[in-house]
C-alpha cells in the first residue's frame, strides 16, 4: 500500500505503543505526514494533548485529514478496582473528550479510525461472530461497547468513524507472544483450560495495514473486525506455536491456575470469539497473513520483523 493517491496529514494517539510505533513508520513510508499526539515531553514534529481535558495543541496539529486513536490503558494485568477504573477512564472518558475536540476543529478531519477489541462480543462459545453480532455483557464487552459509543461526538460532527475491533495482535515484539514464547521455547507450553475457546488473532503487519486501509476506504465505517480470516481455537493456536518452534505442547494450564494467577482477567484467556472479518473481506482487504501456521512460521523466523 505504498504511494497513496494523495499524501495526508494524519495524527495518531498512542503512537509510542506496540501498534502505534509500527503504524507511524508505515504511514511515513507511504508518504503521509504523521503528527503523533503525545501526552508529555514534546518531541519534534509531535503535538501535545491532554487526555484529562481533551485539549489539543491545534497550532502544532495543523489541518489534519485523518486521526488514528490507539491510546488506552493496557488490559493486561489484574483487574483490581483501580485498574478497572483506569481501563474505563482511558477508553470512555478520554475518547469522548478527544472526539469533542476533533468535532470542534476547523477544518475538521475527515476520518477517525479508533481502536476497539473483539472482547466487544464477550464469550460467544462456538457461534460465528461478525460486526453485526451483539456486545457481550461481561466487563470487556461493556467496556468496549462504551468505548465505541464514546466516538459518537465525532460521527455526529460528520467524521467517518471506523471502530476497529482488533483480535490478539501478533508480533514477537508484542506482549501476547512475548508472554508465551519463554514457556513454549522450553517445551512447557500448553493449551489454556479446555483449549476449545476461540482465539481471534491478526499479525501486526495486517493490523497496521487494516488501519491504513480504513483511512483510505471511504466505504468503511462503523465497527470493523480486524482479525485474520482463519479462526482458530486456543488448542489450534497452541499446536501451531509449538510447531513453529519445533517444541512439544503437552502441558495444559488448568483454568483454575489461570484464575488464581490473573483473577477476573483470566476470562480473557479462557473465553473468546469465533470472529469473521466480514467487512474487511467484503471490502477486498488483502490479508498478508490469512492463516495462522504460516504467519507464526514467518514471525518466528530468526530474521523476522515487520
Ligand atoms: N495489541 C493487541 O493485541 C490489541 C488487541 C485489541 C485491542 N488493542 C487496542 O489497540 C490499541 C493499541 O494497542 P497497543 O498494543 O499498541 O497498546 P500499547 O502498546 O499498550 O500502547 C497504547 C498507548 O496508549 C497510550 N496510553 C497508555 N496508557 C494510557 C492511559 N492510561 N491514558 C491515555 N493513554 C494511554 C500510550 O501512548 P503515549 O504514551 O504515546 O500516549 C501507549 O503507548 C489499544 O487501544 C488497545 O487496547 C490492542
Amino acid at each position: 500500500m505504498s504511494s497513496p493517491a494523495r499524501p495526508l496529514r494524519i495524527t495518531v494517539t498512542g503512537a509510542s505503543g506496540f501498534l502505534g510505533s509500527a503504524l507511524v513508520l508505515a504511514l511515513r513510508a507511504d508518504g503521509h505526514t504523521v503528527v503523533p499526539l503525545v501526552r508529555s515531553a514534546n518531541s519534534p514534529g509531535a503535538a501535545r494533548w491532554d487526555p484529562a481535558t481533551g485539549q489539543l495543541d491545534e497550532q502544532a496539529l495543523g489541518a489534519i485529514d485523518a486521526v488514528v486513536h490507539l491510546a488506552a490503558e493496557n488490559v493486561v494485568g489484574r483487574w483490581t478496582t483501580a485498574k478497572k477504573q483506569k481501563l474505563r477512564e482511558s477508553r470512555i472518558g478520554v475518547t469522548e473528550r478527544l472526539c469533542r475536540s476533533l468535532a470542534a476543529l476547523t477544518p475538521r478531519p475527515r476520518v477517525l479510525v479508533a481502536a476497539s477489541g473483539t472482547g466487544f462480543h464477550g464469550d460467544c462459545g462456538d457461534r460465528l461472530v461478525d460486526e453485526t453480532s451483539p456486545a457481550g455483557n461481561d466487563f470487556l464487552g461493556e467496556l468496549a461497547a462504551a468505548w465505541e459509543g464514546a466516538t459518537a461526538p465525532a460521527a455526529a460532527a460528520g467524521l467517518r468513524v471506523v471502530n476497529l475491533r482488533f483480535g490478539m495482535v501478533l508480533d514477537p515484539s508484542g506482549a501476547a507472544l512475548q508472554k508465551m514464547l519463554p514457556a513454549f521455547r522450553l517445551g512447557l507450553g500448553g493449551r489454556l483450560g479446555s483449549g476449545r475457546q476461540w482465539t481471534p488473532w491478526i499479525s501486526r503487519r495486517d493490523a497496521v495495514a487494516a488501519i491504513r486501509f480504513a483511512i483510505e476506504r471511504d466505504a468503511l465505517r462503523g465497527p470493523v473486525l480486524a482479525v485474520a480470516p482463519e479462526a482458530v481455537t486456543n488448542r489450534d493456536f497452541t499446536r501451531a506455536l509449538g510447531k513453529a518452534l519445533r517444541r512439544p505442547t503437552i502441558l495444559p494450564v488448568p483454568a483454575f491456575v489461570l484464575r488464581l494467577l490473573f483473577g477476573e482477567m483470566a476470562s480473557m484467556l479462557l473465553t473468546g470469539q469465533r470472529a469473521v472479518p466480514k467487512q474487511l473481506l467484503a471490502a477486498g482487504f488483502p490479508f498478508a497473513d490469512a492463516q495462522l501456521a504460516p504467519a507464526l512460521q514467518n514471525l518466528l523466523r530468526p530474521t523476522a520483523g515487520t
